[in-house]
């Protein structure tokens, strides 16, 4: 008799829980996919851009909820717990963290759902240790290699550049987040551009303000001050920090109109501000990074992936060898800002 209860309550379980189990794909299957979006940080100048295109392009589209991580990967971690706690059908990550791409895919891959990143590349060993999960962005040495050929042809052009005319490029940079991949890719790019093509470069100082333009500022009045009329050129990682050592050295009375005294900057990103200051002369060019043609592949493949269908689907993407889409770069200088413009807009 108490075997037969048993039997019969274990029955039951077993008819509950595959109802459970099938209303909830009916739910899914009727409704839109559900998406779990992570920005590591909504300060973040570039990646501002990128937001609002994923929203505008997901609209109508999907059902998903956008989190500002707040630049702490802690924080992310629970964003991340809660969207799985919801059953989303796909996730789509920008770290704050560029060395925890694995503790996400951990959490992903447990309850098997795909995993788009996006802006910051995950290390190799860990998109490889998931079949679903890919990465939408850039080469980064590529923004590099493409500041560097920038600052070749300006600095042979303009020969009064050499202030001191001892032929060496005095220089500053400004470095985005250590351990970020478009940090290091670009600052070693940069420099080995310029080397392989004879130019002596001298480091006046190297400082990173993690991409961010009131750190870049205070660190260029320090250098404004210290080093003045002997820096001949600034490197930055990115267009936030140009900016910000712009608004410095500006205050020190560069780049306001007189040729002798001019401090040629470059950037990466192509961000509207910067775009206005080549137009007037006071940034000598950037590289810019669709922000409009990156949302628009995270959108594309999680959407295929939250519907099950294969990532590429209906698209003219190529995946390259660790899984990853790659947007390219491109030079922008006052010859060519309506192409940075409109990927902006
Ligand atoms: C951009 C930076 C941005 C960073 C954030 C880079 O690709 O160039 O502007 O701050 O990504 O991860
Ligand atoms: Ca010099």
């Amino acid at each position: 008799m108490l075997k037969k209860i048993i039997a019969l309550f274990f029955a039951f379980i077993i008819l509950l829980v595959s109802f459970i189990g099938c209303s909830e794909n009916e739910t899914q299957k009727d409704g839109q996919p559900r998406l779990g979006i992570t920005i590591y940080s909504y300060n973040d100048n570039f990646l501002s851009f990128m937001r609002r295109n994923i929203e505008s392009m997901l609209t109508g589209k999907a059902s998903f909820i956008m989190n500002d991580s707040e630049n702490d990967q802690a924080k992310q971690y629970d964003q991340i717990d809660a969207a799985i706690q919801r059953k989303v059908d796909a996730l789509a990550i920008n770290l704050v963290d560029p060395m925890s791409a694995n503790m996400v895919i951990d959490k992903a891959k447990a309850s098997g759902i795909p995993v788009i990143f996006f802006n910051i590349e995950p290390r190799l060993e860990h998109i490889m240790s998931y079949d679903k999960v890919w990465y939408v962005g850039t080469r980064s040495r590529e923004s590099g290699d493409i500041q560097g050929e920038m600052v070749l042809n300006a600095w042979k052009s303009n020969p009064k550049w050499d202030k001191n005319g001892d032929g060496k490029i005095q220089y500053l940079l400004l470095r985005g987040l250590a351990g970020h991949p478009d940090t290091e890719g670009r600052t070693e790019r940069i420099k080995a551009v310029l080397t392989n093509n004879g130019i002596v470069l001298e480091q006046l100082d190297e400082q990173t303000a993690n991409w961010d333009i009131l750190q870049a500022q205070n660190i260029a009045n320090t250098w404004i001050k210290k080093f003045g009329d002997s820096i001949e050129f600034i490197f930055s990682n990115n267009d936030s920090m140009a900016l910000g050592a712009l608004k410095s050295i500006q205050a020190q009375g560069y780049n306001i109109g007189n040729e002798n005294k001019f401090i040629p900057i470059v950037g990466v990103d192509a961000i509207p501000e910067v775009i206005e200051e080549i137009r007037k002369g006071s940034i000598l060019g950037t590289v810019l990074q669709s922000p409009k043609d990156q949302a628009r592949a995270v959108v594309d493949m999680v959407l295929n992936v939250a519907s099950g269908k294969d990532v590429l689907d209906g698209t003219d993407y190529t995946l390259d060898d660790v899984k990853a889409v790659r947007v390219p770069y491109k030079a922008i200088t006052k010859e060519n800002i309506e192409e940075a413009l409109e990927a902006y807009n």
